[in-house]
């Protein structure tokens, strides 16, 4: 199949492509875009080198899957371009997520979604947020073998979460020099945590965590009556997002029953001792998502505590969006590698 990746030089778009090389689906003459900034940047596929250019309409002409990862600005303006070329147009930004006509789809959660899309040629696929995902990963068994009441859930999130000049002004700091002006973080990142990810709302919420609450419910299908809280934070961790969970259930379950649930579901590395955990520095490269710290509230019988991990760079963003496209391919979403 023809593809084109908009945003190939990024943080995502690099990895998209490397992922991109092992699917028997793709035609090996990708379409590379991005940017004025970017044009001729030559990126490795399979072995050839091939120049990145600056987008324009015309790119899209014949493509048939378009991964886009360029920022919700350039997917509001190129994504219905491509999809009315006859693209499937599957996008990592925010742009569409909460589109009432676009599926927003975690493969292993709602993968299905796909089936009634890959009749049609051509529309758009939101992927969710990067944190959403791997959030989403752990809640769904549990919704599915005990429902959900309540999930709160307190971020750690990586760095290149924010992108290659995000990457690069906090190696800056961390060498020392001073912050770019503008600056891109709120306060310094080097040797700091930041509560403050996206730009602020009215309710005292930050853009991130709104993203956390309203995707979760639309993944889940629980659009009107799931409670959930987020509070992310920015840490000085280069590659892989955590996060801490608190589930709230509707039915009791017994440690056992949650962890087995876990365990059998498509994705998920579940550490079978309470006291053992994932780090990002363990499981950056990996596309698994990994719980670990599974224990009970001592105070609610029916809420349970987890520590959630994955690479945000991979099942956070090029890994489900590669999951996706397999699907429509028509070939079956590969597994998680452990
Ligand atoms: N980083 C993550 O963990 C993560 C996770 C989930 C979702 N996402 C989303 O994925 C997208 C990319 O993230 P990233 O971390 O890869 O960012 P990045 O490293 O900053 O890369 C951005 C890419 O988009 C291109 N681009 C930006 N504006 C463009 C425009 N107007 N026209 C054409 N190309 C444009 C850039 O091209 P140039 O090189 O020419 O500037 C570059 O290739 C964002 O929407 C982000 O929110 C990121």
């Amino acid at each position: 199949m023809k593809v084109a990746i908009l945003g190939a030089t990024g943080l995502v778009g690099r990895r998209m492509l490397a992922l991109l090389a092992d699917r028997p689906w793709a035609d090996p003459d990708p379409v590379l875009l991005g940017s004025e900034r970017s044009a001729g940047v030559r990126l490795d596929f399979r072995g050839r080198s091939i120049p990145s250019k600056a987008v324009s309409p015309e790119d899209f002409e014949g493509v048939e899957i378009a991964l886009f990862s360029a920022g919700a600005a350039a997917a509001r303006r190129f994504g219905p371009i491509a999809a009315a070329a006859g693209a499937w147009v599957i996008d990592n930004s925010s742009a569409f997520r909460m589109d009432p006509d676009v599926p927003l789809v975690v493969p292993e959660i709602n993968g299905g979604l796909l089936a009634a899309a890959g009749r049609g040629s051509g529309g758009i696929i939101a992927n969710p947020n990067c944190s959403t995902i791997q959030i989403a990963m752990a809640a769904a068994p549990l919704e599915l073998a005990f429902g959900l009441a309540e999930v709160h859930v307190t971020t750690l999130q990586a760095v290149s979460g924010a992108g290659q000049s995000a990457l690069d002004e906090w190696r800056r700091q961390e060498d020392g020099l001073p912050p770019c002006d503008p600056p891109l973080f709120a306060r310094p990142m080097a040797r700091n945590v930041l509560p403050c990810i996206g730009g602020p709302a009215a309710d005292g919420s930050f853009e991130e965590e709104a993203k956390v609450v309203r995707e979760l419910r639309k993944i889940l299908g629980r659009a009107g009556d799931l409670g959930v809280t987020c509070t992310a934070v920015r840490v000085p961790v280069q590659d892989g997002h955590s996060a801490a969970v608190r589930f709230v259930l509707q039915r009791d379950a017994d440690l056992e029953a949650a962890t087995a649930a876990l365990r059998g579901f498509p994705g998920l590395v579940v550490a079978s001792d309470p006291l053992d955990f994932a780090t990002p520095l363990e499981i950056a490269g990996g596309n698994a998502v990994h719980v670990g710290r599974l224990r009970r509230d001592p105070d609610h019988r029916r809420a349970l505590l987890a520590w959630v991990v994955a690479d945000n760079l991979l099942k956070g963003a090029a890994w489900n969006a590669l999951q996706i496209a397999d699907l429509l391919a028509g070939g079956a979403a590969t597994g998680a590698d452990r």
